[in-house]
């Protein structure tokens, strides 16, 4: 019984060897088989294998490129987009000067594109003025400031900076002189023209020009100092502290004097809302023609007269440098009419 199992046992053991002995040769003959088939097949992805990750270099390189140029894709367009609004401008600007440059036949062809052309006009003027208004403002104060003698000043409205001569007369701040005469060289019996812009010579006798009172009294409140000297020698003074005058379709009216104070006569006062006049653009009693002088007359009773014919000796009447109950009705030898900013 006990050696039929040891026959067993060795049998089977026998059979195994020899089947194990078989399979495992027919595996490993297999095995090489394989081996050799998969190196072959595999050969050429391993040799690929270095030139994938060249590809892959390449593709991280081109993908950084395709990056790149997205963004100057998009630096152009935001380029493009500003040229076209450039562009706009620079069409609605040639339209406009096409406008302005066409022939004054066309210009006429039918009102509305001639009010359109006024317009555009109009609009060129104003950019002008104020590209010079802006290019000034920045150079020039609009009074004396701190300094006497010549000095150029500059104010809203009056295209160029201008100059004038700075007095510091009340020993404490400089006025400018609007009106000085001091001799016979200049001619006071002036054009409308002369008197609206200015005449004469700044360190001499002249006349600042009202366009330029006007605006500097317009833009902020002014006083109004006058300085009277008689041939004697004797002084006396007059002064306003808010002196005003309207603009020039309002023929350069005396709208505000203020309150007066000073040692003479307020022969100022009676003029308050007269009109300026001059020989060539005078009133319908033609004052400024009979006085051969210009100012604000009322009527043809002369309560002052400042810019009257000078005389190089005082004579006994109105029709010179005159101010009313001063140097007992004679005519002056010098005076001045000095402006500041109201403190
Ligand atoms: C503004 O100033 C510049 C430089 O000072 C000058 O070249 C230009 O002509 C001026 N423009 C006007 C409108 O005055
Ligand atoms: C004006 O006069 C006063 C008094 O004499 C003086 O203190 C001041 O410095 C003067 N101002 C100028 C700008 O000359
Ligand atoms: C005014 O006088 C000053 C100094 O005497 C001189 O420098 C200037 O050139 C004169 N100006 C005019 C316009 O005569
Ligand atoms: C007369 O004065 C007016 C302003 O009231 C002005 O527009 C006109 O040009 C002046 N006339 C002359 C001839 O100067
Ligand atoms: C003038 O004086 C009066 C009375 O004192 C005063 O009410 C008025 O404000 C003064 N005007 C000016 C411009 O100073
Ligand atoms: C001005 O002078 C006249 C005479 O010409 C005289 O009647 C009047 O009282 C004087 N007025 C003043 C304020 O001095």
């Amino acid at each position: 019984m006990f050696s039929k199992y040891i026959l067993l046992l060795f049998l089977a053991f026998a059979i195994k060897k020899s089947f194990c002995e078989s399979f495992c040769h027919n595996t490993k003959k297999l095995d090489s088989e394989c081996a050799s088939y998969c190196y072959e097949a595999c050969k050429p992805l391993l040799q690929m294998a270095p030139e994938c990750y060249r590809k892959d270099a390449e593709i991280a390189k081109l993908k950084d490129q395709v990056a790149e140029l997205r963004k100057q894709i998009a630096i152009q367009e935001a380029k493009d987009s500003l040229c076209i609004s450039q562009r706009s401008v620079v069409s609605e600007i040639k339209a406009l000067f096409d406008k302005c440059s066409m022939p004054d036949k066309m210009k006429d062809t039918t009102p509305k594109l001639k009010a359109e052309t006024i317009l555009k006009e109009t609009k060129v003027t104003e950019l002008t003025q104020f590209k010079s208004k802006f290019n000034e403002s920045i150079s020039y104060p609009d009074n004396c400031e701190q300094s006497t003698g010549i000095k150029t000043i500059q104010v809203a409205g009056i295209l160029r900076p201008f100059q004038v001569f700075c007095d510091n007369i009340t020993n404490d701040f400089p006025w400018i002189v609007m009106q000085r005469r001091v001799g016979r060289t200049v001619d006071f019996n002036n054009y409308w023209y002369n008197y609206a812009n200015g005449f004469g010579d700044i360190n001499g006798s002249y006349f600042i020009g009202l366009e330029k009172v006007f605006r500097l009294t317009y833009t902020q409140p002014y006083e109004l100092y006058i300085h009277l000297e008689a041939f004697d020698g004797t002084i006396g003074h007059a002064r306003y502290n808010h002196f005003l005058i309207s603009r020039e379709t309002g023929q350069y009216r005396l709208s505000q004097l203020g309150n007066f104070t000073g040692d003479v006569y307020d022969a100022m006062s009676d003029y308050l809302n007269a009109k300026f006049f001059t020989f060539n653009n005078d009133s319908r009693d033609r004052c400024a023609t009979k006085m051969s002088s210009a100012w604000w007359y009322k009527s043809c009773d002369i309560s002052s007269n400042l810019n009257g014919r000078y005389s190089d000796f005082e004579i006994n009447n109105a029709f010179g440098i005159w101010w009313k109950n001063f140097s007992g009705g004679r005519t002056l030898k010098s005076v001045k009419m000095l402006i500041r900013p109201a403190h």
